[in-house]
């Protein structure tokens, strides 16, 4: 790839992809595959496209605030393509081996190819000025930018709510404050696909083995796409947190005999998959999904046995069926999993907890309405925030009272470090996983 070129077109393809986050509100791992195809673009340009754009989207705010230290005017006020090319110079600046004069050179034809108005050639320099005082700026016997003075939501580039959110939850699940930096910067690193082996060989070239699922493999050096095994549905795509969730709701043990398990929120499906490839024979599994093309995905990978029904959970519609096993994995902030989500830190808002716990507490309530004596309810939320995790299942368990917490932690074989318990925390930066959390309830 040309570092130089006027027609750069793995620079040009992630300011394109940073377009369509911005303007379209597209998720950067969906429209990525698009943008890379109609840019042509595979291998190690395809990869430079994608460590730049997601670069930008998660630093975003230390490279404003970087840009800011150089500006004789508002940053965050300019045109936003224009601050796009330059977060993206940063980054390539402070963090990809690119030489300062690529970067900047290449940002300044960036902004003369895009800004077409009259003033363009006067923003090419504004970025040409920039950048070159970034450079300058820029301790490069240290290997990091002098971040020392910056607050940890800018020099970490998280909102001061979810880092709050995190601080609350670190203390919450037993563990310390001070593990928050190394939580902040797990999530600013990009993470690996991760597989989940359903059937076949579980020896792929290009995967090595996950952490701690025996079905995980990681995908190191090629992408999932490209692996056989996924295209013929052996495997699929699935952070080893979701796995381990999924082996959790196999192991644990409801009273008495079983014919019916539950997934309460099941789309797209990968816990689903998980647990409807080991169910009993007798037993009748259901997975229900409020939205269809949600449903859709589960009926492409789950186990044909099991039924999936396009409903309202809350509404319980499957009428006055009691279940020995509930998975309520439900809808939430997702803080737990921002390093594989670049965006998503800046689109969530503190008050969509108000409606996400409403509905929370209704599905869960809607579970425990369904499960039989002796039965259990998994609750799980892929955010470790405790509003929507420990505190939401404790304030409904109060409410109705008939059901307990156990302690879910021996449902985590051989995974050290699950918290102070009964629920169990799982953490970016302790287990490699996303920040799954697991409630195991039992009705009496
Ligand atoms: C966290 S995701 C579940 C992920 C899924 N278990 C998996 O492993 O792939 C939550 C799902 O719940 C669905 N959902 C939201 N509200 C619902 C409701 N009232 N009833 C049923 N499903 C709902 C969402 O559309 C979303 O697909």
């Amino acid at each position: 790839m040309s570092t130089q070129s006027s027609i750069d077109i793995p620079r040009k393809a992630a300011l394109e992809l940073l377009g369509l986050v911005r303007d379209e509100g597209a998720y950067a791992n969906l429209a990525l595959a698009q943008v890379l195809k109609n840019n042509a673009l595979n291998g190690r340009d395809a990869a430079f496209t994608v460590e730049l754009a997601y670069g930008v989207l998660r630093n975003q705010m230390l490279y404003d605030s970087l840009a800011q230290e150089c500006a004789d005017r508002e940053i965050t006020a300019i045109e936003p393509a224009l601050l796009d090319i330059i977060r993206m110079g940063i980054h390539q600046i402070v963090a990809m081996r690119v030489p300062d004069h690529a970067a900047v050179d290449s940002s300044v034809n960036l902004a003369r190819l895009n800004v077409n108005d009259a003033h363009g050639k006067a923003k090419a320099g504004f970025v040409n000025a920039i950048l070159r005082c970034v450079v300058r700026n820029f301790e490069s016997d240290s290997s990091e930018i002098s971040t020392q003075d910056l607050s940890l939501a800018v020099k970490y580039s998280h909102p001061e709510w979810i880092i709050d959110s995190y601080r609350e939850a670190l203390i919450a699940s037993g563990r310390s404050a001070s593990e928050l930096k190394a939580l902040l910067k797990e999530n600013n690193t990009p993470a690996r696909p991760v597989l989940a082996i359903r059937s076949g060989e579980s020896d792929i070239d290009g995967t090595s083995s996950g952490r701690w699922s025996t079905q995980a493999r990681v995908v190191e050096s090629t992408v999932p796409q490209d692996i056989e095994a996924v295209r013929l549905g052996h495997a699929i795509v699935q952070d080893e947190g979701s796995q381990l969730v999924a082996q959790a709701f196999l192991l644990s043990q409801p009273i008495g005999p079983e014919s019916a398990w539950l997934d309460m929120c099941a789309g797209p499906g990968g816990k689903a998959a998980l647990i409807s490839d080991s169910v009993p024979s007798g037993v009748t599994f259901i997975a229900v999904e409020l939205h269809a093309h949600r449903a859709r995905l589960i009926e492409r990978i789950i186990n044909p046995e099991t039924s999936v029904l396009v409903a309202d959970a809350r509404t319980r519609p499957w009428g006055n069926q009691f279940f020995d096993r509930i998975l309520v994995d439900a809808p939430c902030t997702g803080l737990g999993a921002l390093r594989r989500r670049p965006e998503a830190r800046w689109r969530k808002q503190e008050r969509d907890l108000y409606e996400l716990t409403s509905l929370q507490e209704d599905l869960l309530n809607a579970a425990l309405d369904s499960v039989r004596s002796g039965g259990i309810v998994c609750y799980v939320t892929c955010s470790p925030h405790v509003e929507e995790s420990r505190m939401l299942v404790r304030s409904v368990l109060e409410e109705r009272g008939g059901a307990q917490l156990e302690d879910a932690r021996p449902l985590f074989p051989g995974i050290p470090d699950l918290g102070s318990g009964p629920d169990v925390q799982l953490w970016p930066h302790v287990h490699g996983t996303d920040a799954m959390y697991f409630a195991l309830i039992r009705r009496n």
